[in-house]
């Protein structure tokens, strides 16, 4: 501020940022049924979408496998935050497997909002991104059909049976500003059509998208602390990008390089709902090794939601 470092970019944190309540109780459930049944721990596939959690996780006696076939008979077995198909409870039951839920309480609510909608004699239309393990779950606990979709060209091609009965769902990571575009599309198109409105995103993946648009006239970077394959992080990321700022994703501290800075006066930092507080403040550390010299934490709303154990683990 003095002006002597005046080419040393600040960082501005965003707040609200990181660990969901969802992605907090899924971390705990897998520490607690180690406690309870010691290793191994069986989760099937990535218990969040976070490299970080997941080596900390394994090194404690937690195996991942990508298929209940991987799990010795009787083994104790979580399914992950995302969520998981009837075939998948079904598959585990047969194979007498110890089943400990994480699945995000908030996307069971999408789950239980989708039978009831089927019950109802009504196709259901699910506004996510196929292949994404939620989606997959979800449209598993369906019995009949389910359209999967993202953009409205996509609900422009959608041919169903009967235009009266249909609903919707949607992911809970979605882009805020997507999903009402497209639900836009699907009443237009279809003004029968029963829906949540945007409340299937949930209140995580809402604060974050708000916390960052309300930072980006302000900054000229943005890092987004979250890996990959983590949706909810993704959707952070474009956000800087589709105001013309440009945005990355990093998961380690390595990945943060020093010609990103360059010519930069604010560097935005947020997290994914899925990444680790411990794993921002590595970042930082990093950003203050490149120059940066002030980091400022943004006002933002302060979440209280917590979800409980569950019964088996309380
Ligand atoms: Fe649940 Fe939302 Fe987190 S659905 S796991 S609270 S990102």
């Amino acid at each position: 501020a003095s002006g002597v470092e005046s080419d040393a970019p600040e960082v501005l944190l965003a707040n609200p940022r990181g660990f969901c309540a969802g992605v907090d109780r899924a971390i705990q459930i897998v520490e607690r049924a180690l406690e309870i049944h010691g290793a191994p721990v069986h989760v099937l596939h990535e218990i969040v979408h976070n490299k970080h959690v997941l080596e900390g996780l394994r090194a404690k006696g937690t195996v991942f496998v990508k298929s209940l076939d991987d799990v010795p008979e009787g083994g104790v077995t979580v399914f992950s935050a995302h969520g998981v198909s009837d075939a998948v409870v079904e598959h585990a039951k047969s194979r007498g497997l110890q089943i400990i839920d994480a699945t995000c309480p908030l996307v069971t609510k999408v789950h239980r909002q989708a039978i009831r909608y089927e019950s109802q004699g009504r196709e259901v239309i699910l506004v996510g991104h196929p292949g994404h393990p939620e989606v997959e779950g979800t449209r598993g606990r369906i019995q009949g059909e389910v359209y999967v979709l993202s953009t409205p060209e996509e609900v422009a091609a959608l041919e169903v049976k009967n235009p009266e009965q249909l609903a919707y769902v949607t992911q809970t990571t979605l882009s805020v500003d997507d999903t009402r575009d497209v639900i836009a599309a699907l009443k237009e198109r279809f003004p029968a059509i029963q829906g949540p409105d945007t409340k299937d995103i949930c209140y995580a993946t809402q604060n974050r998208q708000t916390a960052v648009k309300e930072m980006l006239p302000g900054v000229d970077l943005l890092l987004v602390v979250g890996s990959q394959n983590s949706s909810n992080s993704n959707r952070l990321a474009e956000l800087g990008e589709r105001a013309g700022i440009p945005a990355y994703l990093v998961d380690h501290p390595d990945q943060v390089l020093a010609e990103w800075m360059f010519g930069k006066k604010r560097v935005g930092v947020t997290a994914g709902a899925s990444a680790p507080e411990d794993l921002v403040q590595m970042i930082l550390e990093r950003l203050e090794g490149l120059g940066v010299t002030a980091v400022t934490e943004a006002d933002g709303e302060r979440e209280t939601v917590v979800f409980q154990m569950p019964v088996e683990l309380q």
